[in-house]
C-alpha cells in the first residue's frame, strides 16, 4: 500500500476513534471498524460496496442523467461508488463522524459530483427532487434514530422523487428479515410504487442474517 493511502487510512481511523469517544448513539460494526467496504480505497468493511452493487444488479436503472439520494449513507462508500454511474448524488446521514469519513473520502478521491449532509432524513429539506433514492437497510434503524413511521418514511421518499422516479430499497436486518418481508410494509410499498424488481439478496452483515429483501420501485 502506498504512503498516501496509509496516511489516508490513519485519518479515517481517527474519525472512528472520535466516533467511539464522542458519539452518544449506537455504533454500527463497532468491533470491525467500517460498516461499508470500498475497494477503491482498499478498505474491507463489513459489507463490501462493490459486492452489494453486483448483487443488486441495478446498473440498467442508473445513468449519467440521473440525480440520486442515499438515505442514511453511513460513511458514504456506497454513495461514492454510485457517483460514477449517475450525474450527481447526495448522501444524508445523522452521524457526523460518518459524514466526516464520507467527506474525507470524497476529497481523497477528488470526487466532484457528491455532497454529504449531516442531518436526519426526517429534517432533510433538499431544494431539488431526485430521479433515484436509495433506502438501504434504513427504513427502521436499530439505533432508534429513525423517528418516522414506515408510511411517513415512504411518503417523504415519494414526495422527494421526480415523476416516475425510482426507489431502490433493501430491508434492514431486524429479526423479521430473517423470515419474510413484513406484509404491512409490502402493502404500503405496493400502494405508492410499481414493483419493477423484487428479490432476496445475500448479505454478509450482521453475521446471523443471510438474506435481505430487495426492491426496485417506480413512483406511481
Ligand atoms: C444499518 S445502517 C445502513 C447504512 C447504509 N444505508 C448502508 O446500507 O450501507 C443505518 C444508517 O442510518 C443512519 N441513521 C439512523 N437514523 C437516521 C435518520 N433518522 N436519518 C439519517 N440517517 C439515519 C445510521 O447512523 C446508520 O449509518
Amino acid at each position: 500500500m502506498d504512503e498516501k493511502l496509509k496516511e489516508f487510512h490513519k485519518k479515517l481511523k481517527k474519525n472512528l476513534e472520535n466516533q467511539e469517544k464522542y458519539y452518544e448513539s449506537f455504533i454500527y460494526s463497532k468491533e470491525a471498524g467500517f460498516y461499508q467496504g470500498f475497494d477503491k480505497i482498499e478498505l474491507k468493511g463489513c459489507r463490501s460496496s462493490e459486492k452489494r452493487l453486483e448483487r443488486y444488479d441495478i446498473k440498467e436503472f442508473l445513468s449519467d442523467s440521473k440525480k440520486a439520494l442515499d438515505i442514511g449513507c453511513n460513511c458514504g462508500f456506497f454513495t461514492l461508488l454510485i457517483s460514477d454511474l449517475v450525474s450527481k448524488i447526495d448522501g444524508v446521514e445523522i452521524n457526523p463522524f460518518l459524514i466526516q469519513i464520507a467527506r474525507d473520502t470524497k476529497d481523497f478521491l477528488k470526487n466532484h459530483n457528491s455532497s454529504f449532509y449531516t442531518t436526519s432524513f426526517e429534517k432533510f429539506r433538499p431544494k431539488e427532487k431526485y430521479d433515484i433514492i436509495f433506502s438501504l437497510a434504513n427504513d427502521e434503524t436499530v439505533d432508534g434514530n429513525t423517528k418516522f413511521t414506515f408510511i411517513e418514511y415512504i411518503l417523504k421518499i415519494r414526495n422527494l422523487l421526480n415523476p416516475e422516479g425510482l426507489l431502490i430499497f433493501e430491508s434492514q436486518a431486524l429479526k423479521e428479515s430473517l423470515n419474510e418481508f413484513p406484509e404491512k410494509k409490502y402493502e404500503h410499498l405496493k400502494k405508492h410504487f410499481d414493483i419493477l424488481v423484487e428479490k432476496k439478496v445475500p448479505t454478509d452483515y450482521p453475521y446471523n442474517v443471510k438474506e435481505r429483501a430487495f426492491f426496485v420501485l417506480k413512483k406511481k
